[in-house]
C-alpha cells in the first residue's frame, strides 16, 4: 500500500467547448476518461498536479472547463489541486480563473510559482514559461525564491514541477523547446531535499537525470508524441494518459498509466490473485 499518492496530469490543452485540438482531439473528453479512473481507484488521493498546458490557447472558458472537471472530483477524493503553468497558457486568464487572483491583478511579466505542503511532502511548482515563447527559462529570482524554499528540508522531501524538462532530447523540436538553462536549475536543487522533478510539455512519457535528481517526462493527457518516428518526420497521434507517484516503504516510485482503450486480458478479484500467489509461493 502506498502511504502517499500524487496524480500528475499534464498537457490537457483543454479548449472552449466543441473545439478540438488540432481539430482531431477531444481534450476534454480524455480529461473526463482520466478523470474518471483516478476517481475509481483505491485511494488515498493526497493531491493531484496538473503540470502546464491546462488550455490549448490560453481561453479563461477552458479554464472555466477544467475547474468544472477536475475540481468537484478532487474534493470528493480529498485530494489538494495544484495548478502550474505551461507554455500554452496565458498568465492573467490562468491566475484570474484557476488562481482566484482578483481581477486586474496579474502582472503578465510574473510568474506562478507556488509551494504546498501535501502530509509532510512539499509540493513546488515552478512557472518555467516566457510570454510569446514555447521554449522553458527560469528567471533568476524564481531560482533565489526555490533556494531560500529548499533551504529546510520537509519531512517526505519535496516534489519539483516544472513544465519544460530540464534535459536535451534526441527528438529534435523537444531539444529545441526544452528548459534552456538546466544547469542554473541543477545548482540550486543539488544537495537538497527534492526527490524527483516533474515535467510535462512533450506529450511523451521517459526520464532522465538532473544533478542526481530523476525527472519524469508524463504522459499527456491529450495526445502523445511519436517517439521514434520514421529518420526526418516529427509525429504525434492518438493516445493519452497520465502519472502516478507514490511513497511506498519510504521509496518515491512513479508510474504512468494508460488511459487509451485497450482490450483487457484479465480482470480478476485482487485479493484472490494475492492468495494464488501465496499458495505458489508456499511450494
Ligand atoms: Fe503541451
Ligand atoms: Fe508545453
Amino acid at each position: 500500500m502506498s502511504d502517499l499518492t500524487i496524480v500528475q496530469l499534464t498537457d490537457t490543452h483543454l479548449r472552449a467547448a466543441g473545439e478540438h485540438v488540432h481539430g482531431v482531439v477531444d481534450s476534454h473528453e480524455n480529461l473526463l476518461r482520466v478523470l474518471a479512473q483516478v476517481r475509481v481507484a483505491r485511494g488515498p488521493i493526497h493531491a493531484i498536479m496538473l503540470t502546464g498546458d491546462l488550455a490549448d490557447n490560453g481561453a479563461p472558458e477552458a479554464y472555466r472547463r477544467l475547474r468544472a472537471a477536475v475540481e468537484p472530483i478532487a474534493a470528493e477524493l480529498g485530494a489538494r489541486v495544484v495548478y502550474l503553468m505551461g507554455n500554452h497558457d496565458e498568465r492573467v486568464a490562468f491566475g484570474e480563473t484557476l488562481l482566484d487572483l482578483a481581477p486586474g491583478s496579474v502582472d503578465p511579466l510574473a510568474p506562478h510559482d507556488s509551494v504546498t505542503e501535501v502530509a509532510g511532502m512539499r509540493l513546488i511548482g515552478l512557472d518555467s514559461t516566457t510570454p510569446g515563447r514555447h521554449d522553458g527559462w527560469l528567471e533568476d529570482e524564481q531560482l533565489h525564491w526555490l533556494a531560500a524554499q529548499l533551504r529546510n528540508p520537509a519531512a517526505l522531501g519535496t516534489v519539483l514541477a516544472v513544465h519544460h524538462p530540464p534535459l536535451p532530447s534526441a527528438i529534435a523540436a523537444a531539444e529545441t523547446l526544452k528548459l534552456r538553462n538546466a544547469q542554473a536549475l541543477a545548482e540550486v536543487i543539488a544537495g537538497t531535499d527534492v526527490r524527483v522533478i516533474l515535467c510535462g510539455h512533450n506529450h511523451l512519457t521517459g526520464a532522465g537525470m538532473l544533478a542526481g535528481v530523476p525527472v519524469w517526462m508524463g504522459p499527456a493527457s491529450s495526445y502523445r508524441l511519436e517517439t521514434m518516428p520514421p529518420a526526418g518526420r516529427y509525429r504525434a497521434g492518438t493516445g493519452f494518459g497520465f502519472s502516478r507517484l507514490d511513497i511506498v516503504d519510504s521509496a518515491l516510485v512513479m508510474m504512468a498509466v494508460e488511459t487509451t482503450a485497450a482490450q483487457s486480458i484479465h480482470d480478476s478479484d485482487e485479493a484472490a490473485e494475492l492468495a494464488r500467489l501465496a499458495a505458489i509461493m508456499r511450494r
